[in-house]
């Protein structure tokens, strides 16, 4: 992040996001649990090698992809997450806005801190911009979630998100260890209901169930993709039964359920169970261009990244995300040419060598 030198010169904010107070960066980079989860991502990711082809180098690189019906410039959009006012003023707008200038997309949460029309309408304008999507949680009642949806679509989101892996709140370890908090009368203009509280009973009776997915397939006015699938049975069903546009396989960076595995070392099987019949996006550890290379090899058709973006607002803000993304965009275009493929759509599994 190029602005990164005019914080203070400690040697903490020479770490990305390092300029963040410290219960603030333990609620962003943490995970639950051990933590297990969020270090297999990364480490998962890295154990793939890329097994190049040469003296085929293509006359002409894309780095566009094609996903539900329309191209794209680039495979990649910003996660969902909360809270992002905490990690700079810009916020969720200035995450959108400086993906849309770079050809990224944008999947806005439930829990942003400003309202989903002004993010959405940060980006219209912009010719070469991403994919625009609205995460929601099932909580609250359908009646809400029905609502929520009906805004999205007035305000111009392509498609909604919905997230099924946390259906029970967990704390996270680091977060909670450094006493982390949201600020009271903390800004949710989108928020329809609250995450459930109160006994784990009443928790579990509200949570949301494939009968709820159904419903909401048939009456959203959007697209749906499961945002948080892992298992390749959940997968099967979601596409055999017809409940979803796309699936995107997730462990929720490892901040929800610890233990699980790594995101990529679940692709493979779901993209095995899904055969095409929708797309499939994948999250969780992608740190470089080369890592989404590796992530699209595998199979999947668009990635989500988190993190990084949010290291780089903490530390630039809106200037911070667009120079990450260009740099991004530009490695993707050299990885492209040096594996001997003109475009993501090529990328194959016989370029891919676990170690
Ligand atoms: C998240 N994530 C998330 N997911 C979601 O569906 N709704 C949400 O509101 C949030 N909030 C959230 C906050 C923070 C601080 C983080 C780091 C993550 C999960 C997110 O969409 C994504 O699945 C992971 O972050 C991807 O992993 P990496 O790239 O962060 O390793």
């Amino acid at each position: 992040a190029d602005t990164a030198t005019t914080r203070t010169p400690s040697a903490a904010a020479s770490r990305p996001g390092g300029s963040l107070p410290a219960a603030v960066a333990a609620y962003f980079f943490g995970g639950a649990g051990r933590e297990e989860t969020l270090r297999a991502n990364e480490a998962a990711w890295q154990r793939l090698h890329l097994l190049p082809r040469v003296l085929r180098t293509p006359a002409h690189i894309s780095t566009q992809i094609q996903l539900l019906d329309r191209t794209w410039p680039t495979p990649w959009l910003a996660a969902p997450m909360a809270h992002l006012r905490l990690a700079h003023p810009h916020a969720e707008t200035g995450l959108a806005l400086a993906s849309a200038t770079q050809g990224a997309g944008m999947v806005l949460s439930t829990q942003a801190t400003t309202p989903l029309e002004d993010v959405a309408r940060a980006v219209q304008g912009e010719p070469g911009r991403g994919p625009l999507w609205f995460q929601l949680y099932p909580y609250g009642t359908r009646a809400q979630w029905q609502q929520l949806a009906q805004r999205a679509a007035d305000a111009g989101y392509e498609a909604l998100v919905l997230t099924v892996d946390a259906p029970v709140q967990w704390p996270q370890t680091r977060a909670r260890a450094a006493g982390f908090a949201l600020p009271t009368d903390w800004p949710q203009p989108n928020l329809p209901a609250p995450a459930p509280q109160g006994t784990l009973q009443s928790v579990l009776a509200a949570a949301p169930r494939w009968e709820d997915v159904a419903w909401l397939r048939a009456n959203a006015p959007l697209p749906l993709l499961l945002k948080g699938v892992l298992h390749p049975d959940d997968a099967r069903t979601a596409v055999d039964e017809g409940l979803c546009d796309g699936l995107i396989v997730s462990n929720h960076g490892g901040r929800v359920l610890d233990g699980l595995p790594a995101t990529a070392a679940a692709l493979p099987a779901i993209v095995a169970a899904v055969r095409d019949r929708v797309p499939v996006l994948v999250d969780g550890g992608l740190r470089s261009a080369l890592d989404v290379v590796r992530a699209l090899a595998m199979g999947a058709r668009g990635v989500l990244i988190g993190r990084p973006l949010i290291a780089a607002l903490a530390d630039g803000g809106a200037q911070a995300v667009a120079s990450l993304w260009r740099q991004w965009r530009d490695e993707l275009g050299a990885l492209l040419a040096l594996c001997g493929v003109e475009q993501p759509g090529e990328l194959h599994p016989s370029l891919l060598q676990s170690a």
